[in-house]
This record gives structure tokens, sequence and C-alpha cells, in this order.
């Protein structure tokens, strides 16, 4: 099975849609497998700002991949629960409700979910839903909860010795550089405050979430910083062989022309990007 992963495309930002757009065209013209076997992770931020104009457009897209024969799971970010600066309970539930087919594969459930597609289990889980509270919602940077993570201790166990693909949007691993291409050259408030801090702005329990993936888990899959790292050489310290950060698929806040998505090979772990080129004009 192919696991084509994207994340952050924050439809309803400057040309995100006709970018994502792009995108579908290109997974439609050019499947890395017959799209039955494949499925199209999405790990969050699917739209920019919790509005009925983007969820709409959202939904076409999806609803384009998903006519062509693709398996679409999706766990959502906090921009889809509000927007740059907070999560919202009204709107989480709108979206939860509007993307019940991707995020549950049917009804609203709780999380984790988990879905089996063919051999594989994929687990989604809600980054944000420790952060529904009113004094967490300001700002959030992930956090699972316990009441999650025990469900998720007990799931792991049921589908012990079964290829588990887990995902969720915040990052739950520092990195250790920075990535912003323009440091020195301009913005340094920004980079002081912002981008330098962000890596330890991470998923608030992700120590926590490390100790109970412990060698359960073959690949991690999440979003959120927009930088499309390869966090694996982090993650293997805990027995997952596999973790990425899915980036924006369609460069938001990247100083990029070239739009990405991984292709995943289930059989052997092993990674493809494709890239896209985009126009500046
Ligand atoms: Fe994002
Ligand atoms: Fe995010």
């Amino acid at each position: 099975m192919r696991i084509i992963h994207i994340s952050d495309t924050h439809i309803g930002f400057e040309r995100n849609l006709s970018r994502f757009n792009a995108v579908a065209d290109d997974l439609i013209a050019n499947p890395p497998d017959e799209p039955s076997r494949c499925v199209v992770l999405h790990t969050g931020d699917l739209i920019d700002a919790a509005m009925d104009a983007n969820r709409l457009a959202a939904k076409k897209i999806l609803a384009r991949l998903e006519a062509c024969g693709y398996c679409i799971l999706m766990c959502p970010g906090n921009h889809d629960y509000g927007d740059k600066l907070k999560i919202d309970r009204a709107d989480a539930a709108v979206f939860l409700r509007d993307f019940s087919s991707y995020i549950f594969q049917g009804e609203q459930a709780d999380f984790p979910v988990m879905h089996e597609v063919d051999d594989c289990v994929f687990i989604g889980m809600d980054s944000n839903e420790a952060e529904l509270g009113f004094w967490e919602r300001w700002f959030a940077e992930g956090y699972l909860g316990s009441v999650q993570l025990d469900k998720l201790n007990c799931m792991l166990d049921r589908v012990r010795g079964k290829f588990v693909i887990l995902y969720l949007h915040h990052h739950p691993f520092y990195y250790g550089y920075s990535v912003m291409p323009d440091v020195g050259d301009k913005n340094p408030l920004l980079h002081l405050f912002a981008w330098l801090t962000r890596p330890f702005r991470r998923l608030k329990d992700a120590y926590s979430l490390c100790q109970i993936v412990r060698d359960r888990v073959q690949v991690l899959c999440f979003g959120h910083m927009h930088h499309g790292l390869d966090s694996s050489s982090e993650s293997q310290k805990y027995g997952i062989p596999l973790a990425l950060d899915g980036g924006s698929t369609t460069c938001t806040d990247d100083d990029s022309d070239r739009m990405r998505y991984r292709i995943i090979d289930t059989k052997d772990l092993s990674q493809t990007m494709r890239m896209i080129k985009i126009s500046r004009s």
C-alpha cells in the first residue's frame, strides 16, 4: 500500500485553493499506484480559518480525489478549529461534522479513531482536544490529554503485531536547526521570538505520547511545522522507524516554489517526494 502524505493546505490563505487543486490534478493524472491501493493522509490544517466558504472549497477537492478512487483519511489541525490565534469548541464541532466521512469514516466518534485498510492499521488523534477549554485555547500548540492517551494505549494493545500508522497534527519532535532561509537577512525579531522558539512550542505531551507508542508504531505522520522534515532520527529513539512532518503541501509560509508531497510504501518503508512547481505570478 502507498500512503500519500499531505498536510497544512490552509485553504482560504492566499492562493492555496488553486495550489491544492493543482496537487489534486497531479494525483488524479499520475496516481503512484492503483488509487484503490493508496491512502491519501491529510494531517490537518486543511483550511486556514473556520469559515463555510473554506470548508466548502476543501470538500470539493477531497471529493475529486475520492471520486478517482483514493481512500482519504484526515485528522484536524488547529486552523480547522478556528484560526491562527485560537481554537473554538463550536468551530471544532462543525468541522468534525462536515468532514466526518474522512476523519471517522462514518458517523462522528471519539479520538483516537482507528481504520483498518488492507493489512494496515491507521490511528488518528486530535491534538487540539485538551486545548479546547477557555484558558488553553489561545495560541494552542497541541495537547492530546491523558484521556486520549489512555485510550491510545489500550488501542495499541489490541492491534499488537500489526503494521500501525499513527497520525496527528502537532509535531511531537524538536528539530535542532533553523530551516528558515532568511535568518540574518531580515525580520530579526520575528526569527528570535517566533521561528526560533517554535521547536520548543511543540505538542505539550509529546514525551508521554512517545512512551506509549514506543516499539508499537511503524510510521508516525504529522504536520503543523510547515517545514516537511524527516524526524526519523529522533523517533527511532522510541523504536518508531519512520516519523515525517508533511510540511505545507501548498507552501504556506514557505519560501519555496515547489509544492511537495510524500509517497510512503508500507512494504519496505521507502519514501519518494513528488514536487510540483508553482508560478509566483
Ligand atoms: Fe499549518
Ligand atoms: Fe497547525
